[in-house]
């Protein structure tokens, strides 16, 4: 083989690579991460309430395991601009690159009134929660309310942006108890979400104590 087709061969890897982990991403990006519907098994009200934005499943998932494990109602929010294509993608990253807060969503009607805990599930944009979730807690008053903040992420989150949001809760009158981000791994080597949501359920039974402390 001669040196020119050896260089060519090499070329040809290499994009074949690339194209491959583009298709890979955008199928992260985008494609829908099915999971079992949730319904609560006791028929007590509820005290705990979980409200989750999820654009691609994973965070759904997630907030369904919390759900069921506080035996907790839960509350989807929507926002069909952020929709899983390509457009809604760059929105997206746009609005979080942004910092904005305020978008418009869809939810059910819901009375925070009746709830003493309250669980925020969200993914991460451009290491924040994601912008509906803001919108949410922009729209609320959560007096008398402890909150906790779950995170779902490819990389990581930080502590700058994130500590806005923990300020946000507070200017609407919640108790801010704690933020835990859940990574679910890099582009190639995706956790499970079944692993993803035992790790999360095993985390928050480390801090039970401070949850049920607080919400006591
Ligand atoms: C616009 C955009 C920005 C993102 N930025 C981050 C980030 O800063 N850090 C991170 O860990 N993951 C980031 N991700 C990945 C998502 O947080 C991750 O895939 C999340 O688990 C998806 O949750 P979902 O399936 O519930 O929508 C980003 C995703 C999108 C769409």
């Amino acid at each position: 083989m001669n040196k020119k087709m050896k260089i060519l061969i090499i070329v040809g890897l290499i994009i074949t690579t690339a194209v491959l982990l583009m298709i890979w991403f955008y199928r992260t990006q985008t494609v829908w991460i099915k999971s079992e519907p949730y319904e609560r098994n006791s028929n007590i009200p509820a005290k705990t309430l979980v409200v989750v934005y999820s654009r691609t499943g994973n965070t759904l998932s997630a907030a369904k395991e919390v759900a069921k494990y506080y035996d907790a109602d839960l509350l989807k929010i929507e926002a069909p601009q952020y929709d899983r294509n390509m457009s809604g993608q760059r929105l997206a990253a746009e609005h979080a690159d942004k910092e904005v807060t305020t978008t418009p969503i869809q939810h059910d009607p819901i009375d925070l009134r009746k709830y003493d805990l309250i669980f925020l599930c969200s993914p991460t944009w451009w290491y924040r929660p994601a912008i509906p979730l803001w919108s949410f807690v922009e729209n609320h008053d959560f007096a008398h309310k402890q909150v906790f903040l779950i995170m779902t992420g490819n990389s990581k989150k930080t502590d700058e942006k994130t500590d806005k949001f923990k300020v946000l809760v507070e200017q609407k009158n919640g108790n801010f108890i704690n933020v835990l981000f859940a990574r679910r791994g890099r582009v190639h080597w995706q956790k499970s979400p079944k692993k993803l949501n035992k790790e999360i359920i095993d985390a928050l039974k480390k801090q039970t104590d401070i949850i049920f402390q607080s919400s006591n």
